[in-house]
């Protein structure tokens, strides 16, 4: 199996993930059926592709004749028998491991043998997920970060057989569609990039229940300090520059007073409790009140799109 293989992309699930996932793909040139449990389901899909492509055409990054002409390379159903001849499955369906499980038992009885699969996860276990397959050296995490059709980094997570030609294949796409991918070699809670996402979360929870800071300034700290930096040096890019004894002799006294908690923290409990669930509850660590979370929403997508032009030239 080559990258030139690669005609036909099934999407399973038509949600906040699959929708994008779909439409970057037809973006990029590719035939793309979309699968949903019902029609109306299927109608939010087309909804959300659109939505996405208005925002990417306000920014110049998408012209109106290119997103028509990526509409064409959609199709739509609710039977999974659409999948026979596809070259590639992306599974972005509901985030619990039996209905997943189940789910590609019923596509490998469908789908030609040369399909690799690939599950969009969150974190649930690859090697898990496959238990029920046959022939799992064609199966692989593919982990796409939210909004898709923003963010670049794509992680692609090996099972314990996942084939290397399943890797380079994936790899190759990713690269071909304009996206940047890392490969996960072991399949670990987390993959790379919720790993370090929790790990600063653990900490910014702890720096403020000891009252070391307020939750502004953590925000604060975090965007006009590390934060600034990570958009072009990573931690070992930024530790080499440091210089590697410096940050030694910091991990030395450092690393040991760092959060090691194994559950969620009190405070989470707390807002879990009192509903405050951010954007969607209209309260979290800030205010979402009147409007406040559209225009929450609406900055962050605007400077996501300043950095994609301005630090990766899109
Ligand atoms: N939302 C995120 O931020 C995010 C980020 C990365 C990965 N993911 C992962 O992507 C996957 C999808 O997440 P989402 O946020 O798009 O969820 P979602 O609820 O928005 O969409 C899931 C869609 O799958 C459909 N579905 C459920 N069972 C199905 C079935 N048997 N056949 C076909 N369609 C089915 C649902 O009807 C729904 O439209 C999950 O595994 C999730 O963990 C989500």
């Amino acid at each position: 199996m080559k990258l030139e293989d690669i005609k036909k992309i099934g999407v399973a699930g038509g949600g906040t993930m699959g929708s994008g996932i779909a439409q970057i793909f037809a973006q990029n040139g590719y035939e793309v059926v979309v699968t949903d449990i019902s029609e109306e389901l299927l109608e939010n899909t087309k909804r959300i592709i659109s939505l996405n492509q208005k925002t990417l055409i306000n920014e110049g990054l998408l012209t109106k004749e290119q997103a028509e002409e990526s509409l064409k390379y959609i199709s739509y159903s609710t039977d999974k028998s659409v999948f026979k001849d596809a070259d590639l499955i992306v599974e972005a369906i509901i985030e619990k491991l039996d209905i997943k499980q189940d789910y590609w038992k019923e596509v490998e009885g469908i789908a030609p043998s040369h399909c690799i699969f690939a599950t969009n996860t969150s974190g649930l276990s690859i090697n898990a997920i496959c238990s029920k397959l046959e022939k799992k050296g064609r199966f692989i995490g593919m982990h796409w970060w939210n909004p898709p059709h923003i963010i670049p980094l794509i992680e692609l997570i090996k099972n314990d057989e996942t084939t290397d030609e399943t890797v380079e294949v994936l790899k190759a796409l990713v690269d071909k569609i304009g996206k940047e991918s890392v490969v996960v070699l072991k399949d670990v809670n987390g993959f790379i990039g919720n790993r370090i996402q929790f790990a600063v979360y653990r900490e910014a929870l702890k720096i403020v229940e000891e009252g070391v800071a307020t939750v502004e300034d953590v925000d604060k700290a975090m965007k006009y300090g590390p934060g600034f930096r990570y958009p072009v040096l990573g931690p070992f890019e930024t530790a080499d520059l440091g210089g590697l004894d410096t940050f030694y002799y910091i991990s030395s006294y450092l690393f040991n007073d760092l959060s090691d908690v194994k559950e969620p923290t009190k405070l989470q409990q707390e807002k879990m409790d009192k509903k405050e669930l951010g954007v969607k509850t209209g309260k979290g660590w800030y205010d979402y009140s009147d409007g406040k979370d559209e225009e929450a929403m609406a900055r962050r997508d605007k400077n996501f799109f300043k950095m994609l032009k301005n630090i990766h030239n899109q």
